[in-house]
């Protein structure tokens, strides 16, 4: 159902297909409700729903998904970076609120021309903020926890703020539950120049080198252990595995990458041929929508 007339407080709803809001290009259609308050967020929570960040670690079934689907617009996508006099200092600044639906890489560009540290680790993330934070995005050299002081989640009904000491966060998870909203964040960062934030962020940077350009949700598996698990699947044998036009890219084993027309079906079998090919258990980094089994 495309809605002609916005919702009863004024969200825009359209039914659409989700492919276009994801990194890796697959997924059919849902209801999107796009929100840019905290009476239509309120709103659109009435209902079964989930919340889409920036797609880059999804992989959505062709049939869509039966929910809401809640992308976060207006001052919800705005960054409003002042110090807050109060609780920054020589050392630190601690910033007004981030919107959720932020694009992270404008973020820390901006953050770098300011000469602000603490999130250059996060460089090359295509996530939103509130999916950044919801988790942890992060490379060897950091994390968006790194870098973070109050987070407002909004769940059907509550709207409160925490902080990082209250959760329970570590690699890639943030301790928030699913579907509670990272409406917006202040972020904690370090007073440096934006020439040792540029020389930090190449560093981190340098890392993506053999990363594949193509469009892909990221890693699929997290890293058991510590150990990489594109280590693993290569040393299966199994980079160039093609199952219709999704592969296991040459480049970086833990890469799934759409060759152009993949399905949903393509990769969950990809998905499978690893899991059976590789000897340990690997943890799915890639959220899948619908979930399995
Ligand atoms: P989505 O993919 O849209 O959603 C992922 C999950 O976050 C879903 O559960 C969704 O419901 C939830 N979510 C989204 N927004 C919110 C919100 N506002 N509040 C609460 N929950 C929310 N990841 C890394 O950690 N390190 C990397 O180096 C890295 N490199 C990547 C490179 C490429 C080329 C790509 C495509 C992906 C890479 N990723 C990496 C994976 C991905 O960017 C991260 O997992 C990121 O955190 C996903 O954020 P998103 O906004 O795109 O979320
Ligand atoms: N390696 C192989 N074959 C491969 C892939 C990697 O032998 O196909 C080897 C590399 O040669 C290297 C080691 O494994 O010696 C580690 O590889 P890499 O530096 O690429 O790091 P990774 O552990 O595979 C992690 C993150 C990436 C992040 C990079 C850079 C996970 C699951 N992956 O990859 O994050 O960008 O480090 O910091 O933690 C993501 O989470 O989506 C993601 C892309």
């Amino acid at each position: 159902m495309t809605l002609t007339q916005p919702s009863r407080t004024g969200a825009r709803v359209e039914r659409l297909p989700l492919a276009r809001f994801t990194t890796l290009g697959v997924g059919g259609e849902a209801e999107v409700w796009f929100v840019s308050d905290h009476d239509q967020l309120a709103e659109a929570m009435e209902a079964p729903y989930r919340i889409l960040g920036g797609g880059s670690n999804l992989v959505i079934a062709d049939e869509g998904v039966p929910e809401r689907v809640i992308r976060l617009t207006g001052p919800f996508a705005e960054t409003d970076l002042t110090p807050d006099p109060g609780l920054s200092d020589g050392e630190t600044v601690v910033t007004g609120w981030v919107g959720g639906g932020v694009p992270l890489p404008g973020l820390i560009r901006r953050l770098q021309k300011l000469g602000l540290s603490n999130l250059e680790g996060t460089v090359g993330i295509p996530a939103q903020v509130g999916g950044a934070v919801w988790m942890n995005a992060g490379t060897r050299y950091g994390e968006t926890f790194d870098g973070l002081h109050t987070l407002e989640i909004v769940t059907p009904g509550s709207r409160r703020q925490v902080t990082p000491d209250d959760l329970d966060w570590g690699y890639r998870a943030s301790g928030i539950p699913r579907n509670h909203i990272v409406a917006r964040v202040r972020l904690k960062l370090r007073r440096s120049t934006p020439e040792e934030v540029q020389a930090r962020m190449e560093f981190a940077d340098s890392a993506r080198k053999g990363q594949p350009k193509m469009k892909t949700p990221g890693c699929a598996f997290k890293n058991p252990g510590g150990v990489s698990a594109g280590r693993l699947i290569d040393e299966a044998g199994l980079k160039g595995t093609r199952v219709g036009n999704a592969m296991i890219a040459p480049e970086h084993a833990n890469f799934i990458v759409n060759l152009g027309g993949a399905n949903s079906a393509d990769v969950h079998a990809l998905l499978g041929i690893i899991r059976e090919r590789v000897g340990v258990p690997l943890e799915l980094e890639y959220e899948l929508w619908p979930e399995e089994g």
